[in-house]
């Protein structure tokens, strides 16, 4: 059978960097607040005029790179954001065109903070279906557009990035020990919608809108979810948590981190972290973590690697995958 196998992976960080005390100085809250609540300490933010499909291009010439290939060998492109340059077309052909590819197809994907783990999932299902060698999946996000910077309870949990592999295509035997994505898991019930929306679009304001959450609610459903997600998709590629090699979760926060891998029976040591210095990414956030776990040598061929994310819809899921 076939298996997408991550070939490469990249990322990229907007240059300014924000600490909690830049808060500090605008709004009612501490650096021990946001720290103790969140695990945050600082987030990057886009340059002025610099957009998703910048940041999303840095990161998939990055992957590139690592795989060892050029962009004319990618087939397709799928980038997971809910933060678009433009209504349309989408982030995909822009990253497209700034590849300098024209062949090959590019489209969005939008789940918000679980859309690179839809992403992914979508990629995969192309390959296993044989219409595509090689896909860049990115996840690419401009969170700091659309924060209502007098919110203390969302702006100073979100930042900007970008990360994104290189899905291969590769004959495997069909067990769970073969390399590559061995199952998915994915949810929505949109009955949640108010909990975490942006509060402008098209067809209703006109607007961009800005983000608006009702964290405390999220925070519960995402406690609860997440670990399960992730059991679906283990039992579906018939591996157990004990199976786990390393957990890279979506990067909202530390408590929510830290819950499920108590949950799945993980010691943090097996759990990739870096909300810490970037903040919620939302789509970026898996990829980023990916990337720069990679960069600093810490996965080996083999390792079983669990992703899993919750964000608004809601929409939740998870991917099992060994590099
Ligand atoms: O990525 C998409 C999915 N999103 C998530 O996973 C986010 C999930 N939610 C969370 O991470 C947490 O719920 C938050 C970090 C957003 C909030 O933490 P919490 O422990 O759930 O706090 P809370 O919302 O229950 O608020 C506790 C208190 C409130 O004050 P009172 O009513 O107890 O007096 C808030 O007004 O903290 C206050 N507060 C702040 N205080 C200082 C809220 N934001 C801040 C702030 N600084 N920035």
């Amino acid at each position: 059978m076939r298996r997408s196998v991550i070939r490469g992976s990249g990322h990229y960080l907007p240059e300014r960097i924000v600490e909690n005390s830049w808060f500090e100085e605008r709004l009612d809250t501490s650096d021990e607040w946001i720290r103790s609540r969140t695990g945050i300490e600082r987030r990057h933010f886009a340059a002025e005029g610099q957009t998703t499909s910048d940041l999303g291009i840095r990161a998939a010439r990055a992957a590139l790179d690592d795989a060892g290939l050029v962009a004319d060998d990618i087939d397709g492109i799928v980038v997971a954001t809910s933060t678009p340059d433009l209504t349309f077309p989408s982030v995909g052909t822009m990253v497209q065109a700034g590849l300098g590819i024209k062949r090959g197809f590019a489209y969005d994907v939008q789940a918000v903070c679980a859309g690179f783990v839809f992403a992914l999932a979508n990629a995969d299902a192309m390959i296993r279906a044989g219409m595509a060698e090689r896909i860049l999946v990115i996840g690419a996000e401009t969170f700091s557009r659309i924060m209502d910077w007098t919110d203390r309870s969302t702006c100073v949990l979100f930042g900007d990035g970008a990360g994104a592999v290189v899905l291969e295509a590769q004959d495997a035997a069909g067990t769970s020990n073969d390399r590559g994505i061995l199952a998915a898991d994915l949810n929505s019930d949109g009955t949640h919608r108010d909990l975490l929306y942006v509060d402008g679009g098209v067809s209703s304001t006109g607007t961009a809108g800005q983000l608006r959450m009702q964290g405390n609610l999220v925070f519960r459903h995402a406690v609860e979810k997440l670990s399960k997600t992730a059991a679906t998709s283990l039992g579906k590629a018939g591996l157990t948590d004990k199976d786990v090699d390393w957990l890279v979760p979506h990067q909202a926060n530390l408590r929510i981190i830290t819950s499920t891998a108590q949950k799945m029976g993980l010691p943090m040591e097996k759990v990739v972290l870096t909300v810490a210095d970037h903040g919620n990414t939302s789509a970026a956030s898996i990829p980023l973590a990916l990337s720069v776990a990679n960069q600093q040598g810490r996965f080996k061929q083999g390792d079983l690697l669990v992703t899993e994310a919750i964000g608004g819809g809601l929409s939740w899921g998870s991917v099992i995958l060994r590099w």
